[in-house]
């Protein structure tokens, strides 16, 4: 047995997360390092998203969200907004044939509006192909940021109650979480970020209230399947409280 599936192994029987929400850092620094190009990261990053994609459907797994463009990543040089711009596309292109034919349902959290015409096609495109599938759901960040998510939603909230449609009291945290990109899916049990920050990021803010988070040094593009296992089996040693009493995950 390789040390990988032993890794694996030991997960059987544990406790898995229904939700697992990726911070996919270092795509950079893991091209530096070999004296490529930053595209060359990210390109290599590809190819952990698609394993990523691969083991949370064996596993069993809900959702996985990652986080491939944050608002704040319009201030990169044109050059690389446009690199990764046109890797989504090409990317989306490529899987999505295989991503439908195992049951991969996708869905964008983010302000799309922003995206060059040919990537909010391809987003449309593959929402609605997979809208009636039921397996993994695989939620893609893409100009997403949390804050704004959640001033959208307060503002949605404000139009209706200005409107009279809606009494502020009615205004709850279920109602809220319906507003939110991610409505009607169980909120991250598990948040995982590679590349060594211990930092969210503005990343599901709200969502992520009580998940556990798991930080790596492995840049992104080395976080292999013995590193997700990894994590999963770190997620299953934790203890939860959500702010009461302890309930054991192992
Ligand atoms: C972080 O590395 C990565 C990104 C900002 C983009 C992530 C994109 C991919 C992994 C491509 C695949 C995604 C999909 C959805 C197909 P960084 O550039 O911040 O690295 P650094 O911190 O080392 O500079």
């Amino acid at each position: 047995m390789t040390e990988n599936e032993n890794f694996e192994s030991r997960l059987k029987g544990l406790t898995m997360p229904r939700h697992v929400a990726f911070i996919m850092d270092g795509n950079g620094r893991w091209a530096k390092a070999r004296g490529l190009l930053r595209a060359a990261g990210h390109r290599a990053g590809v190819e952990t998203v698609r394993e990523v994609v691969r083991m949370s459907a064996q596993y069993g797994i809900e959702v996985i969200t990652l986080y491939a463009f944050s608002t704040e990543n319009w201030s990169r040089p044109e050059s690389e907004v446009s690199a990764l711009m046109g890797l989504f596309l090409s990317a989306l292109e490529r899987e999505i044939d295989e991503l439908d034919r195992n049951g991969v349902k996708i869905r964008f959290l983010g302000d799309l509006s922003r995206l060059p015409a040919a990537n909010r096609a391809s987003a449309a495109a593959a929402v609605a192909r997979t809208s009636g599938n039921t397996g993994l759901q695989l939620n893609l960040a893409i100009n997403y940021g949390s804050r704004a998510e959640i001033v959208r939603a307060a503002r949605a909230f404000a139009e209706k109650a200005a409107a009279g449609g809606l009494d502020p009291a009615d205004l709850d945290e279920a109602a809220f979480s319906d507003a939110l990109y991610t409505s009607g899916q169980p909120d991250p049990d598990l948040v995982v970020r590679t590349a060594g920050e211990l930092r969210l990021s503005n990343f599901l803010l709200w969502q992520a209230a009580y998940a556990e988070f798991y930080a790596t040094p492995v840049f992104w593009p080395d976080f292999s399947r013995e590193e997700y296992a990894k994590a999963l089996l770190a997620y299953a040693g934790r203890k939860r409280r959500f702010g009461g009493l302890e309930t054991d995950n192992a």
